[in-house]
């Protein structure tokens, strides 16, 4: 494999990558329109990356606007394999802390009407994709063993519940997630993780608790603190993907 392969899709709070090398930009077209920026290409740790903020450089995407596919196809067609993606989320289960790093490894999709599969004109070949284990179960391990050895708190084992947005959820909406077995809760998961495994790529998720989520928490959820507890988690995130980065 060669080091061009790894990419890291950047979301709320790491719309650019500290001690990236930045060689250079690449503006991409694809069937599916414009991704969210110009590709950026570069070393981190030593290892060509290439990266790429999901809402925008300047986080003017909301998640129900993202171009999943145009940003998959981009990285894929970039000859990546292997994705790194950063979510910000929110805690439902009681582990799930803010500032906390969680690797999940099941997902459950509340998403609707958003362009989530390549398949739609093509069918000559197989269209429905296993999605049993819909993350990179070698990826999960790296991030694991990673974690470990720098002696980050993480939370290894997870299931993300992708909600539509922009909005946040309800009190009665969360305990609905909790009762159908989610731990944590998104707006950008799906379909991000199914278009990845479309396209065979080894796609896992480094999810950062930004906040409790409706009802678990005290009061409302302020994006003041959602910013906060990010920024502060970044330091544990940039860690790990230096740690990461070298392994793979
Ligand atoms: N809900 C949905 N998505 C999120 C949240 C949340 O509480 N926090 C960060 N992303």
């Amino acid at each position: 494999m060669t080091d061009t392969t790894i990419a890291i899709i950047g979301g709320t709070g790491l719309t650019s990558l500290n001690g990236l090398e930045i060689t250079r930009r690449e503006v991409m077209h694809t069937p599916f329109g414009e991704p969210s920026g110009p590709l950026t290409f570069g070393r981190l740790s030593g290892h060509d990356v290439v990266f790429l903020a999901r809402h925008g450089y300047r986080h003017t995407i909301p998640p129900h606007c993202v171009n999943y596919r145009a940003n998959l196809w981009a990285l894929h067609h970039a000859g990546v394999e292997r994705v790194i993606a950063v979510a910000a989320v929110g805690g439902i289960t009681p582990e799930m802390r803010p500032c906390r790093i969680v690797f999940p490894d099941q997902i459950v999709d509340y998403t609707w009407s958003r362009s989530h599969t390549f398949f739609e004109e093509d069918l000559t070949h197989v269209t429905h994709i296993d999605f049993t284990e819909p993350y990179c179960q070698a990826l999960r391990e790296v991030f694991i063993a990673s974690a470990r050895d720098i002696g980050l708190d993480a939370v290894e084992q997870a299931t993300y519940a992708a909600t539509q947005g922009p909005r946040l959820e309800s009190r009665a909406e969360i305990n609905r997630l909790e009762r159908d077995g989610c731990d944590l809760v998104g707006m950008t998961g799906m379909p991000e993780t199914a278009l990845a495994r479309e396209l065979g790529l080894c796609y896992a998720t480094c999810a950062v608790v930004a906040n409790w989520a409706a009802g678990r928490g005290e009061g409302e959820i302020t994006m003041e603190e959602v910013g906060e507890n990010v920024t502060k988690a970044m330091t544990d995130v940039r860690a790990l993907l230096e740690t990461v980065i070298p392994r793979l």
